[in-house]
């Protein structure tokens, strides 16, 4: 059955791009049924609009406090009844009611190797640490920021002539745009479940999150 898969964004949408393009080509069998942005100038707006899928803008300044741009957050949300949520550059922190409400359904992709680098800053954080490798992380969305169970990972190693710039550049389009769709794909499918706090893929719960083999399906 086909998902029915709400996207939330406050950024350009490159990720979200990625998403619409693999639901229309059939790599995902979902359908985006609506686009959410905190900010009513992100750039991925356009490109939902372009798709022809309806987009909603709630600005948390039109808000109280957290608790309440969440709950509107959540009635908006919940007239596309989605399946999937999807946190595609969503720059909120998310309260743990709005993070309950969609549990085991709610994904997230996060520019680092969790559980390193939670938060912000991600790539001139690695580089300040020396790390060797860097990467980007799909992960159920769980009361803890950047914390819940990972799906799938995808690195490659630090050059020495990297910058917070490059280092960026590489984890989107070398690894953000090829595994989230992935991991969306999944999740719509039934290949990926949250259960009991830990990723189950296909017969077999994850000890540790999916690599870049198995989004381009080389099993080992
Ligand atoms: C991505 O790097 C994502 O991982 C991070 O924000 C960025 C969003 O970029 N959380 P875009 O809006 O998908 O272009």
């Amino acid at each position: 059955m086909t998902a029915r898969i709400v996207v939330l964004i406050s950024g350009q949408g490159r990720n979200l791009q990625a998403l619409l393009d693999a639901c229309a080509d059939g790599r995902i069998d979902g359908r985006i049924a609506a686009v959410v942005s905190n900010r009513a100038d992100a750039g991925g707006l356009q490109r939902a609009r372009d798709a022809g899928v309806v987009t909603r803008v709630l600005t948390s300044q039109d808000y109280a406090d957290r608790a309440s741009y969440d709950a509107a957050l959540a009635e908006v949300v919940d007239i596309y009844a989605p399946d999937i949520v999807v946190l595609a550059g969503f720059m909120r922190i998310l309260t743990p009611g709005f993070v309950q409400r969609y549990s085991g359904r709610m994904i997230n992709i996060h520019p680092s190797l969790l559980p390193r680098h939670t938060g912000l800053h991600t790539h001139q954080r690695a580089l300040d640490a020396g790390d060797a490798e860097h990467g980007a992380t799909v992960h159920f969305v769980t009361e803890e920021l950047d914390g819940g169970p990972a799906i799938v990972q995808g690195k490659f190693m630090v050059q020495a002539q990297d910058t917070q710039e490059t280092l960026a550049e590489r984890v989107m389009q070398q690894i953000e745009l090829k595994i989230f769709p992935q991991a969306v794909a999944w999740l719509a499918a039934g290949d990926v479940a949250l259960v009991d706090g830990k990723v189950r893929f296909r017969d077999r719960v994850l000890d540790a999150p999916l690599s870049m083999d198995a989004v381009e399906g080389r099993f080992r």
